[in-house]
């Protein structure tokens, strides 16, 4: 038996990975520690919530004594970390909380492991510490080179407040693993989506304001480009990893599908008309161009051969497919949806747009 704590379980990706190992591993023991943050969600867990092999602990991860004594309880052999701050424009307003999550919470979450693994008469053997981190560290590639793309070995550049942490944490990873032996593994991946993300992110804001016919408030001029991975192909690779990976090393995670952000905005506009059974293309006249974010990166692009080549995994779904899954799920939802944006979250958004 496996028990194994997965950070950040009540958030977009941590959710999916989550669901994916209570139901895949009936023989492990899956803890899922979250503060719920306004990103955290339970509601995203309601169908595994009862499984006998699962269970939800409220912690906060810079809170080293809880995290360290749940290890000693749980006779922890592996954590999987995905808590973090996660969206880019709160870490230009609010940088320190950035800080404190991603790099002290993870290097909290190192400590904690490091420690009650040390404790133990096997040590590290079976031990497993896995570091989900972001293609952002890696900063941002040209436009005008699309054979320029982010190895495990591109430099660390990050630009943002959400990327330094990020990298930060990363760093801090690799360090426990060179300084005292600790299993450590690190994957980047490129943007997610898919049922269950923080109407904050791009495309479920879009879809949500396309439903409730809102502006929408493209960066800039559109120009920027996102490589697009469904969601549950990256919790695959996860499991993937976890149990084949080869500890100390790094892993890109992308889906070798690259969009501007203007052209996959129209392919979201269409989409939700049509399932709305609305004229397609009759929202384009929602699309409001804005003040570019501070330093947006302008290309992200992951180079993936090394996952595919060493442990043979792909994207599953074809872009098409995914988005229109994608776009069912947040129509046949919208309580879901509503419960986030209603209260406190809608204050927040309209005082984010109030100076665009
Ligand atoms: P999310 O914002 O949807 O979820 C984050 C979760 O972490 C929430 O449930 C929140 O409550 C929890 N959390 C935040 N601070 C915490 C704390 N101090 N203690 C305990 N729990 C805390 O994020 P996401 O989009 O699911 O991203 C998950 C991870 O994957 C992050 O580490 C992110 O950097 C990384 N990542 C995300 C993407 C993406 O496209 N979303 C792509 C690559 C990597
Ligand atoms: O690349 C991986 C990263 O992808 C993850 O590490 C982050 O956690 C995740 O949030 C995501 O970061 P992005 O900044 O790329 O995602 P976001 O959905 O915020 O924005 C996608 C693109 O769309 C980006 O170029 C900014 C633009 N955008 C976003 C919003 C929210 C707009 O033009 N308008 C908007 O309202």
């Amino acid at each position: 038996m496996k028990s194994i704590i997965i950070t950040g379980g009540a958030g977009f990706i941590g959710s999916h990975v989550v669901r994916l190992f209570v139901n895949k591993y009936p023989e492990y023991r899956i803890i899922n520690v979250d503060k719920l943050t306004y990103a955290g969600n339970l509601a995203n867990l309601k169908d595994i919530e009862d499984k006998p092999n699962y269970c939800f602990v409220k912690a906060d991860i810079c809170d080293f004594d809880a995290i360290y004594a749940l290890m000693q309880e749980e006779h922890v052999d592996g954590v999987i970390h995905l808590a973090a701050e996660s969206h880019v424009d709160r870490s230009i307003k609010d940088p320190f909380t950035f800080a404190r999550t991603n790099v002290m919470g993870t290097l909290s979450m190192l400590q904690a492991a490091k420690l009650y693994w040390e404790s133990l008469p096997e040590k590290y053997e079976g031990k497993r510490f896995y570091h989900i981190s972001t293609d952002e560290v890696y900063g941002a590639l040209r436009l005008d080179h699309p054979e320029e793309l982010f190895t495990e070995t591109t430099k660390y550049q990050p630009h943002s407040p959400y990327s330094a942490s990020k990298a930060s944490s990363d760093h801090f990873v690799r360090a426990f693993h060179d300084t005292y032996g600790m299993p450590t593994i690190v994957t980047n991946c490129s943007n997610n989506y898919g049922p269950y993300q923080f109407p904050e992110k791009l495309i479920p804001l879009f879809i949500n304001n396309i439903r409730h016919r809102k502006p929408l408030p493209v960066y800039g001029k559109g120009e920027n480009v996102r490589d697009w991975l469904f969601v549950e192909d990256h919790a695959r690779a996860i499991d993937l990893i976890f149990h084949k990976g080869k500890v100390a090393e790094t892993y890109n995670i992308g889906g070798f599908n690259e969009w501007k952000n203007i052209d996959i905005i129209k392919v979201v506009i269409n989409t939700v008309d049509r399932l709305l059974g609305r004229k397609e293309g009759e929202d384009l006249d929602l699309i409001t161009f804005v003040t570019d974010r501070a330093g947006h990166d302008l290309r992200y692009a992951i180079d993936s051969r090394k996952l595919k080549t060493e442990l043979g995994w792909e994207p599953s779904l074809q872009f098409e497919e995914g988005i229109e899954r994608t776009v069912r799920w947040y129509l046949e939802n919208q309580e879901w949806m509503d419960n986030i944006t209603s209260g406190e979250y809608e204050k927040y958004y309209e005082s984010m747009y109030a100076n665009r």
